[in-house]
This record gives structure tokens, sequence and C-alpha cells, in this order.
């Protein structure tokens, strides 16, 4: 079976995991410093973010030269060295590619600017006399002028134009792209924003004015997303990639919430994988949890693709701070709300193994396995999310989710590295550096590390199928056959289990070792039963 079907992929956001030539900025001797640490976690596979030569106006999804690795993070000989030696280390590596825009230095960029109106360098981007109505997706306009005063498209920041997707050089050019990455080894690539690369021809105005705080729930039917001519650059990616073998791997960031639609992105001569953000967004619900399980299987099955399971990524609320709110279902980041950590943690506990014993994929975002919350405290001149500038400070962004991973020691920056962190952490993360929580059983480190070994060496899980156990309202069961069992507590008291052995459970089962068994509230529990277990 190929490996991407039920890997656990581990997404390394460079910046933020660890820095080895003390600057302050992660990179990539950082990473390869710390390959050891994430083959114990137990992933397979290592996501890195855009790791391009950028201005870095949006973390790097700005990309200036896509075959070049950005002199904050190293060269492209330590780009080709960490991946021979993460190979080494038995994990594998998926790029980041970004091809619905470029940075506004690419030379293509530079060139259309210096050409001027009516020039066929223009055509690569979309130019215009006047602009339209679309908003950007971080607020604000979606279109700039430049100085002779035509207005280019950005869907993103103004420092993002985007690439115009009929003409045949960018076709052309994002294959060769997709090789010179083959060639040096890696395994896969994650696509951003894949969704929207073609937009409707004439650009025309959408009917619904955006709200000034862009939502992750996106209206259907938008002229500048989820066109039917995007299936055609995938079905030639596919091909590319081919030519590889079939080990290699497409994940796409599709945020399509239309099962059907979703599902067109994963057809057999299209992408491998796609991210499954119904189930990031779901809210800390029995009922919502299990209609989403269900819809995603369906969905996959139809093209016979694996889902994926994500909790978390770089640009949403860390999930131990969503869980502790009282509203639990994501739509926009909030920063006014509070919340429960010590609840928020305890149900991140039971969401991690509820997503390591589902069918197929599990994403974790980098230090999810340490249960770091969202941080919101940031000084405003020390922000760079373009989120926070373009909505004025409304929304504070996502500088909060991508704050320096936290190693050990005793004070910030916990050993990120030698020059500080270019975000500081909080005090109160000495209690959940990588150091102190691998010598901790009770650890989220421990958890995960346990859950990621039993996860790859029980036949149960993985791909395959999972059976709905009858439960009471507000738990979820299911069996993994053969003999693998897991429950989840979503109600407000201790319930019964059925009959097993406990394997691995988030938080202290009531009444262990009686045979009666029972799973607090918020937790999950996995357990090994004899055979087909069926209430
Ligand atoms: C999605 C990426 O995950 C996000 O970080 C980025 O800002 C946008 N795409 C634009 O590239």
């Amino acid at each position: 079976m190929t490996w991407w079907r039920d890997a656990a992929i581990y997404q390394v956001y460079l910046r933020s995991f660890a820095d080895g030539s003390g600057d302050g900025i992660g990179d990539i001797a950082g990473l390869e410093s710390r390959l050891g640490y994430l083959r114990d976690l137990g992933v397979d596979a290592l996501w890195i973010n855009p790791w391009y030569a950028s201005p870095m106006a949006d973390g790097g999804y700005d990309v200036a030269d896509y075959r070049q690795i950005d002199p904050a993070f190293g060269t492209l000989q330590d780009a080709e060295r960490l991946i021979g030696a993460a190979h080494q280390f038995g994990l594998k590596i998926i790029v980041d590619l970004v091809p619905n825009h470029t940075s506004d230095r690419h030379a293509w960029f530079r060139e259309a600017v210096e050409a001027g109106p009516g020039s066929p360098a223009r055509d690569r981007y979309h130019f215009r006399d006047e602009p339209n109505n679309w908003q950007s997706r971080f607020g604000g306009p979606a279109w700039s002028q430049v100085d002779d005063g035509q207005w280019y498209l950005h869907l993103f920041d103004s420092s993002q134009p985007d690439l115009n997707w009929d003409h045949p050089e960018v076709r052309a050019e994002f294959l060769s792209i997709l090789r010179f990455w083959l060639d040096r080894g890696v395994d896969g690539f994650r696509i951003d924003v894949a969704a929207r690369l073609v937009k409707q021809a004439g650009l025309p105005d959408k009917h619904e004015a955006e709200e000034a705080v862009p939502s992750f729930i996106d209206p259907p039917d938008q002229p500048d997303k989820d066109r039917p001519e995007v299936h055609e650059i995938y079905r030639d990616w596919r091909l590319v990639l081919g030519e590889y073998g079939s080990d290699r791997v497409f994940v796409g960031e599709i945020w399509v919430s239309d099962p059907e639609r979703f599902a067109l992105y994963l057809r057999p001569d299209e992408l491998h994988t796609a991210f499954n953000f119904e189930f990031l967004k779901c809210a800390w619900e029995a009922g919502a949890f299990r209609a989403v399980i269900d819809r995603t299987l369906a969905t996959h099955a139809r093209v016979a693709a694996p889902p994926t399971w994500v909790l978390s990524n770089h640009d949403v609320t860390r999930h131990v701070t969503r869980y502790g709110r009282t509203e639990t279902a994501f739509a926009k980041r909030v920063h006014d709300v509070p919340s429960d950590l010590a609840l928020g943690t305890r149900r991140a506990r039971a969401a991690a193994l509820l997503s390591m014993a589902l069918p197929g994929g599990v994403y974790v975002y980098q230090g999810d396995e340490l249960g770091l919350p969202e941080v919101f405290d940031l000084p405003a001149a020390l922000r760079e999310d373009p989120v926070f500038y373009r909505t004025e400070g409304l929304d504070l962004g996502r500088d909060g989710c991508r704050v320096p991973l936290p190693w050990g020691g005793e004070c910030p920056p916990f050993e990120f590295g030698k020059g500080g962190a270019w975000l500081r952490q909080p005090e109160e993360w000495r209690d959940l550096t990588a150091a102190r929580q691998l010598g901790d059983a009770d650890s989220m480190l421990s958890l995960y590390r346990l859950a990621l070994r039993i996860r790859k060496s029980e036949p149960a899980l993985g791909d395959g199928r999972m059976r709905w156990l009858e439960s009471e309202a507000g738990v979820l069961a299911f069996a993994r056959d053969p003999g693998f069992v897991c429950v989840v507590n979503l109600t407000d008291r201790a319930v019964g289990l059925p009959e097993g052995t406990a394997l691995l459970a988030s938080a202290e089962l009531e009444d262990p070792g009686t045979g009666e068994a029972r799973l607090p509230p918020d937790a999950a529990v996995w357990l090994r039963t004899a055979s087909e277990v069926t209430a």
C-alpha cells in the first residue's frame, strides 16, 4: 500500500520550529538538528511551509524565486541535504507549492510593472484599468494600483499578485517547478489555495458584499473559487508526478465545503489527498462530529481517496484554545472571548486520539504535540501577519499560532536557538517544553508519542473502514476491525465502556481494572477487544 494513504504528517512552520543559525528565525539547520525528535515522535512525513526566496510579507507565501531557498532558512544545498537526511531518518518530505500568486518581487511581476499597460508581461497576471468589487481574503480590496494607474488583482496581500492561469507560460512554469523539486527527491507537494487558481472569465463582480473580517466559511459559487477549469491543471500535474513513480503525493488546501465539489479534486487523475477542514471547524459536540465523519467517509469513498484528519494549522486559532471556549465551532479567528485552557487541553488530548483512530491520514501541526495554546498578547510592533494590518487589528491574525516552539530550559527562548526567538514565548511555556514533557508520562507529548506508535503498529488503524457502535447520546464509539475500539466521551459525566482492555486513554479512567471502568467527560480511550464488538 502507498504510504500516504494513512500517513501521520507533521507540519513544520520553519520560521518557528528550531533555529540553527542563532538569528532568532527557525531554519533548515535547526530542523535538521531535530529530525531525531520527529522520528521518535513517530510521524511518517514532514510538510514544510514555504522555504523559497521571499520578502516574507506573508511568512513566505509570497515567493520571489521558486527555485531558491530564502537566505533566512539556508541554501539550496541545505535543502538538498535536509531531504537526504530526513529520508535517512525514515521521514518523507512534502514541500509547499504556491501557485495562485507570486511575490511582487518575483521577476515576472517586476517585468510586468516595468513593461507597462498592454504588454505581454502584464498578461501573466490580472491587470485591469478598473477594479471589480472583490475583497482580499486578508481584508480590504483585492486590487491595488501600480504607478501608471493600472490595477492588479491580489486575493491575498497587495504584495501577492495573482497569476493568470489562462496563460500558457504560467502553466508551463509550474510544471517545470514541480520537476525541479521532484528531481531533488521531495515526496510530495502541499498546494496552497488550490481551489482558487482559475477565475471566472471577465472577473465579474460578486453579488454578496464580504465582511470586514474574512471568514473560513465561504459562500459557494464565487467567481474566484472552485471554477471547473482548475481541474485541468491538476490533471496535468498528476501526469508529471506519475513520471516519478506512484509514491509521490499531492495534498490540496481546498476550502470547499460542498462534499460533491470537494470530491472532484480527489478523482484518481487529480490530487491524492486534501486537508479535511470540516473536521477542523467542527464543534466539540458528538452529533456534529459524527455527521462530519460520516460525510468525510462518504465523500472520499466516492473517489477512493483516503480521508485526512486535521485539528490545527498555521492559519487557525490553536485547538487547545478553541476547545476551551463556549463556542467551539470554528468560523473565524476571534480574540476577545475567554478560554478555559485546562478544559481545552483535556479535549485536545481526546481529539488527538479520535483523529488518529479514524481511517486515513492524520496531520499534526507543530506544537499540537506539546499542547500549545494560542498566544494573544503579542506586542503589535512584533506582529508580522498582513491580516492584522489589513483588518486594522479587528483580526489579530495568525502570529499567535506561529510562536516559536519551546524545546527546553526555564525561560524564553526555551532553547529555540542561541539568539532569541522572533516572537517571544510566554513564560508559562516553561511547563510545556519538549524536554519537560519527555520526562512526564502524563504529558501531551507522551500521549502523542505513544498514540502514534500504537497507530503505526496496529493493523486495524490507518487506512480502511470503521463501524459505529451503539452508544449513548454524546458519546462517539466506533470499531476498527479486527479488535480495536475508540470511545470519545463528549458528555459532562463518566460513561461506561464496551468490553476490552484499555491500550491508551487521554485521561485516567474511573474504576479501572474492575471490569466496570468508566470514561470521564471530555476524554477518549482506545480499547483492545476480543473480536467483533457490536455494542
Ligand atoms: C494559505 C496559507 O496556508 C496561508 O498561510 C497563506 O497566507 C495563504 N494561503 C496565501 O498564500
